[in-house]
Order: structure tokens, then C-alpha cells, then sequence
């Protein structure tokens, strides 16, 4: 008999029930927090995982009751949320996600799991591999942003960089794709809300990152908040079970989310914790983190015949093969006690630079205000994010020194040695008090051009941050236009730096202001990648993963829209439109500027009869007229223009990038697998039709922008 089976079937009931219970340690809240000393249930076996425990003293001192002092030594798994960094922290997902590089994405992830599992940490939850498409909801932050395919390729390049080759090794992290599923379409945006969408939506959109996480090798996910349809995805057995155990074959553990299965109860689907464990446990759900509801729920539930101890087994099963490939079995202490070279920290903060860096979205830079000219001698940098390093971190900030991070103001000021920097921080970040402006706004008259910071604070995005007003919190607006005013009145150039979770609605700034980047919150070294950019050390590179709206009236607003019976037509009444709006966003998605100049012509597409079996290559020119050397990204898309349903106008399937000097011309060449344009039939079943599709390549969401050609699919 192997050892997990022995050690099965050595366990009492509650020692099995303590390896399907996740408590908290106390390191971070991260739920409604409910912090008791699990030392005791540990040595007693009765709780054999926790969360939310950090470095290497508090690590092994809880490993050690559990695999020194309990009945069956069975070690801990202990579970924390990296979500884009630890110690180090690189920038947060949504904007990491516009440097559109799976190879960095793996490679932030891997330097993270570095750095957790020398604090003791064996599994990350994330990704967070949402889709989103409604920035009222405050934990678009976390994720990949709005396309479904952009999503998938996200998740496997974390999962790979967190799990690395082998899950035993001491630097290993067992990934949880989060959350499982379509957590992004809350009801009004707003968090923990219900969502009702169609079948064939969370197919099509909220499922396929899930997959992708899963045949890159996942070690585990978890279930949503939300209810779908009706049914709480904790409970959801026709997706946990049927579709990602079913379908998909995925064997990994299951964990709950914080308290979900308790809260199975506030859904109105059990009447007690008995009933509320029975449903989880039925529908896959392995791990109950933070409800207790197993350890107190399971044991009438299998007295009332609601679920077996053979579906127990199975549950505890999973998880000690889990803790046997992270290898904890061989060594509880595997994971900790490694110090970290201050080479190798120093190389990380430069990779976090570097990654803050190509994270920047250049939205505007009107009259080439950027970058900054050499004459420059006093630059104002003002505004509540100017000097905010703390926020610099975003909603999710691991085990980082808050403190530590590189604010805007520090960045600038080191890397313009021969600058003055002159400093107001105007208003709050949120707040009423205008009392400070009119000495900011004095300011300009001292200075060349203004850095004006603007934005959320980190905690104004994430979980628990939906918000209904997307515009600049507090009275920033009101400084920004008396700065604006003043600077356009002085003639000075106004650049503005937005600092969100989420595309924020600021269409009068990008109208007033000179220039404006989108910096998200980059993490540990934003203010150092924003003088890189700011200074023109780097061109800006990012492309934003997501819709900017014009307004909040246009959410949901994203570049997959089907083209609807009566397709916007300015001159017909009678079609898809706003009277008090366009339909075209602020910006769209895969936006992005650079200090390049690019153009794109003569696509190639071959073959253009193609088979199932068969590869499309295209093939686009890419020449930069401008004057400074660049990096350009082309997207590809597909629009299947007759097809057996409305298919969306725009899909997403590939991007290619490429690094021109000035006046230098490359071609950018993509390879598409005919089967890429396989999609879900009317019975939701994946079909290969025959017929044309469009090819699309360009720099960006907008078909204006968009070089056109088609192929013919074959049966
Ligand atoms: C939180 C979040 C989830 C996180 C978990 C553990 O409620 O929903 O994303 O991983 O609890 O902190």
C-alpha cells in the first residue's frame, strides 16, 4: 500500500476533515477575518493547511507541530497571495499584461515564487485569470483584461513560472487559477455580486484561461464568489465536476475561497453548515478555506447520507499527492531558510524596473512633449501620487516593504541629477480640502513643464473596490484643470501620470493635458520605470489590455462585440447608437504609443484556401518613420463573417512584436493554425465551418486602424 494510502487509511475522521481545512495565520487579512491560534488543531491533526503565513520562522514553527508533534507528521501546505510579486514587487497583472510578452510574464511569476518559497511558502493563489470588462468592478486589477485568448496565454505562462519544472523543487509554487468562473461580470460591477450570462458566454470568454491554466498543468483552482445563473460557483458541480474534473480531467485540488462554502448559506442554497459542506464537497470543492464548514458541517453530512466517506477519501487523496509533489512529504522544510544574494535581489529590482517600464501605456503625447527636451532645468512634479510610494504597490502588495517602493518624485529626482525638482502634492488623494492648490498651481510659474500624478489609491481597486464614478477621486480633477489652466497660460507642458486599477473616464484630461500615461500601480521600482519613460532612457512600449470608455454610459465596452442586426450607421436612426454618445471608446484596446513613428503595409496572407490540418502565415511590413528607435506591437484578428452564429466583429489570435531604429524597416510574421478558427457552434459544441474569414493586422482594437485580407477555410 503506498504511504498516502496508509496514511488514509490510518486518519480519523477529523484528522481526514483537518487535511480539507485551510485556516489563516494571521500574516495578512485578506477576508473577514477571523484569526484563531490553529497551534493546537495542528499538533491535534485537525487542520492540515493554512494561508496567509510568511517567513521562514513562522513557517517552520507551524510546520514543526504539524510533522514534529501531531499523531500522523502529515506536513502543511501553506498558501499566500503572490499575486505579482513578493518581496519584490513587479506591476500589477493588468498592467504587466500590457507588456503583451508571455516569456516575461513567466518570468515575473518564476522570480516570485523565488522569493516566496524562501519565506516558506508552497502555492501562490493566482493567477487571477478573470476576464474583465467593467471597470466599476475593482478586481479588473488583478487579472488579464478583457480578451478571453489574451487571457488563456496569461495563464499558461504563470502557471509555468510559478510551478517551474517540477513542483518538489525548493523554489516551486503550486499555482491556483482564480476564479473559477466569471467572476468579471458582476452584476453593476459591483463585487460579490450575482452574474447571469449566457451558456455560451462563459464558454467563450470566462472559460478558455481556465483551460489553458489546466493543460499547462495547474496544481489547483478555486472557485468564485459569485453565483451563476443562480447557482454559486462553490456549489457549481455541473462546472467543478462535470466540466473541469469531467471535461478537462483535471485532477488537482480544489480550494475554496475565503469562507465561500460558509457563505453558501447568505446564497440561499443551504440551510446550515452541513448542508453548505455537503454541496461543496459534492460539487469537487477539496479545500474549505477559512469556513470551518468541513471540520463542523461534514461529519452530520455523512451521518444524513449527503455525501460518503469514500467522496472524503477522494478529497484527502488529492491533497497529499499535492503536498507529496511539492515534496513536502520529504522535506517539510524545503521551502524557506534560503537567503537571497544581494546580487540577486538587485537583479530583480532591475528586472521589476524593466518590466515597470514596458508596463507604461503612452496614451497621448501630443506635440511630442515626450520625452522630456534636455533643456529642461526645474520640473514641477505634483499632484496625491507624486510622492506615494506605498500606493506604488497596488491593492494587492504581498510581503513587500510598502515603504521601500520608488516613488515618482524619488525616481525623477535621480535620474535628472541636473534638474531641480520642485514638489507639491496640491490635493488628496481623496478628500475635499482645496487648500493647498493655489501655492501647487503657483508652482508652474517656476518650472519648465509639470508632472502631474493623478489617480486611486492602491485600495480604490482590487477586492472589495468596485466603484460607480471611474473619474479621479476627491478634488483631483478640480487641480488638475487649475493646474492645466495655469501651465497652458505659462505655456508649460502638462504631463499626466494616471495611477488606477482600472481605465479610468478622464476624457477632459486627455484633452488638456500635453501628454498622459497610464501607469497602473508598477510595483516596487514605479518610480525609477517612470523616469526611464518620462526621460526617454526607454520608449514606452505597453498597450493597454483593456477599453478605455468615454464615459461610464458605455460599459461594458470592449473590442469583441457582435455586430448586432443593425450595425451603427451615423445617418440611419434605426441603429446600434447613443444619442448623447458615440460608440467608439476613448481609447481601445491594444492601444499604446511609442517614441517611434510606425506604419504598417503590404500584408500577406498564404495560403488563402486553407484546411483544418494547415497553418495561415501573415506576414505585415512595419517601417519606423520616426526619429528615435522603438518597439511596435501587431496584433492579429479574425472576423468570421458568416458563420452558423454572429460571430464576434473582432477576435483576438495572436501579436508579434518588433524593435525598429529610426527610418528602419522589418516585417513582422505570424503563424495562425487553421484550427485557431474553430469556434461553438448553436449547440455550443466546437465546430470547423467552411467559408471566408477576415484577417486583420494592426496596431490596435480599431478596424479604422486595421490592414484587411481574408481566407477561405476548406472541409
Ligand atoms: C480573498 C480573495 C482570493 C484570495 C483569498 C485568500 O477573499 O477572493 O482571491 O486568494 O481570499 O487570500
Amino acid at each position: 500500500m503506498s504511504r498516502l494510502e496508509s496514511l488514509i487509511s490510518a486518519m480519523t475522521l477529523p484528522e481526514k476533515l483537518g487535511q480539507l481545512t485551510m485556516t489563516t495565520g494571521g500574516y495578512a487579512v485578506t477576508g473577514p477575518a477571523r484569526v484563531e491560534d490553529p497551534s493546537g488543531a495542528i499538533i491535534a491533526g485537525t487542520i492540515g493547511n493554512l494561508l496567509n503565513v510568511v517567513g521562514t520562522d513562522d513557517v517552520f514553527k507551524m510546520q514543526r507541530l504539524a510533522v514534529e508533534e501531531s499523531r500522523l507528521r502529515v506536513p502543511l501546505l501553506i498558501g499566500f497571495d503572490v499575486i505579482h510579486g513578493h518581496r519584490t514587487l513587479f506591476p500589477v497583472p493588468l498592467a504587466e499584461t500590457a507588456l503583451f510578452d508571455a516569456a516575461t510574464w513567466a518570468l515575473s511569476a518564476r522570480e516570485a515564487a523565488i522569493e516566496a518559497s524562501a519565506d516558506g511558502v508552497a502555492m501562490t493563489f493566482a493567477p487571477m485569470l478573470d476576464v474583465s470588462r467593467d471597470p466599476r468592478w475593482g478586481r479588473s486589477v488583478e487579472g488579464p483584461g478583457e480578451d478571453p485568448w489574451l487571457a488563456a496565454r496569461f495563464a499558461e505562462a504563470k502557471v509555468r513560472g510559478f510551478q517551474g519544472a517540477d513542483l518538489a523543487a525548493r523554489d516551486a509554487l503550486a499555482a491556483v487559477a482564480k476564479h473559477f468562473c466569471a467572476y468579471g461580470p458582476v452584476t453593476a460591477g459591483r463585487d460579490y455580486a450575482s452574474v447571469d450570462i449566457s451558456e455560451r458566454t462563459v464558454h467563450e470568454v470566462h472559460l478558455p484561461a481556465f483551460a489553458a491554466a489546466v493543460a499547462a498543468g495547474v496544481a489547483a483552482v478555486m472557485p468564485a464568489f459569485n453565483d451563476l445563473a443562480g447557482v454559486p460557483m462553490t456549489a457549481n458541480a455541473a462546472l467543478l465536476r462535470n466540466w473541469l474534473r469531467g471535461h478537462l480531467r483535471f485532477d488537482g485540488v480544489i480550494v475554496s475561497d475565503y469562507n465561500a462554502i460558509g457563505e453558501l448559506i447568505h446564497h440561499g442554497v443551504a440551510a446550515d453548515l452541513t448542508e453548505a459542506a455537503a454541496l461543496a464537497l459534492n460539487a469537487g470543492v477539496d479545500i474549505d478555506m477559512m469556513a470551518n464548514a468541513y471540520r463542523q458541517g461534514l461529519p452530520s453530512a455523512v451521518d444524513r447520507g449527503l455525501v460518503s466517506v469514500a467522496q472524503i477519501d477522494a478529497s484527502v487523496r488529492r491533497v497529499l499527492l499535492l503536498k507529496e509533489r511539492l515534496g513536502l512529504f520529504e522535506d517539510p522544510y524545503r521551502r524557506g531558510a534560503t537567503s537571497q544574494a544581494a546580487a540577486t535581489l538587485a537583479q530583480r529590482r532591475a528586472l521589476a524596473r524593466a518590466i515597470g517600464g514596458r508596463a507604461i501605456v503612452m496614451l497621448k503625447n501630443g506635440s511630442s512633449v515626450l520625452p522630456l527636451a534636455d533643456s529642461i532645468r526645474r520640473l514641477c512634479v505634483m499632484g496625491p501620487l507624486a510622492d506615494a510610494p506605498a500606493e506604488m504597490g497596488g491593492p494587492w502588495p504581498g510581503a513587500a516593504d510598502a515603504d521601500a517602493h520608488v516613488s515618482v518624485l524619488a525616481g525623477l529626482a535621480a535620474s535628472l541629477p541636473g534638474v531641480e525638482v520642485l514638489h507639491a502634492r496640491g490635493v488628496a488623494i481623496d478628500g475635499e480640502s482645496m487648500a493647498d492648490v493655489g501655492a501647487a498651481v503657483e508652482l508652474c510659474a517656476h518650472a519648465d513643464a509639470v508632472v502631474l500624478c493623478l489617480g486611486e489609491a492602491a485600495a480604490m481597486s482590487g477586492e472589495a473596490a468596485s466603484r460607480t464614478e471611474l473619474g479621479l477621486p476627491g478634488k483631483q480633477r478640480a487641480f488638475a484643470e487649475a493646474v492645466l489652466d495655469r501651465a497652458r497660460a505659462l505655456a508649460k507642458p502638462v504631463i499626466a501620470l494616471l495611477f488606477s486599477g482600472r481605465p479610468l473616464i478622464v476624457p477632459w484630461l486627455v484633452e488638456k493635458a500635453d501628454a498622459v500615461l497610464a501607469c497602473w500601480f508598477l510595483g516596487s521600482e514605479a518610480g525609477n520605470a517612470i523616469a526611464d519613460v518620462v526621460t526617454g532612457r526607454i520608449s514606452p512600449s505597453g498597450r493597454t489590455p483593456v477599453t478605455w470608455a468615454r464615459t461610464a454610459g458605455q460599459i461594458p465596452l470592449f473590442f469583441g462585440q457582435r455586430p448586432s442586426g443593425r450595425p451603427a450607421d451615423p445617418k440611419d436612426r434605426f441603429t446600434s447608437k447613443y444619442l448623447d454618445a458615440p460608440n467608439e471608446p476613448l481609447f481601445p484596446f491594444g492601444h499604446g504609443l511609442t517614441y517611434g513613428n510606425f506604419t504598417l503595409s503590404n500584408l500577406r496572407v498564404a495560403p488563402q484556401q486553407v484546411r483544418e490540418s494547415e497553418s495561415i502565415e501573415v506576414r505585415v511590413d512595419v517601417t519606423n518613420d520616426g526619429a528615435r528607435a522603438a518597439e511596435e506591437t501587431v496584433f492579429l484578428f479574425t472576423h468570421d463573417t458568416l458563420a452558423s452564429i454572429s460571430r464576434e466583429l473582432l477576435e483576438l489570435k495572436g501579436f508579434g512584436k518588433i524593435a525598429l531604429e529610426p527610418r528602419q524597416k522589418g516585417t513582422v510574421t505570424l503563424i495562425l493554425p487553421a484550427t485557431e478558427l474553430r469556434f461553438l457552434g448553436i449547440d455550443l459544441a466546437s465546430v470547423f465551418e467552411p467559408g471566408e474569414v477576415e484577417i486583420l493586422v494592426g496596431p490596435c482594437a480599431d478596424r479604422l486602424q486595421l490592414l484587411k485580407s481574408r481566407v477561405h477555410l476548406l472541409i
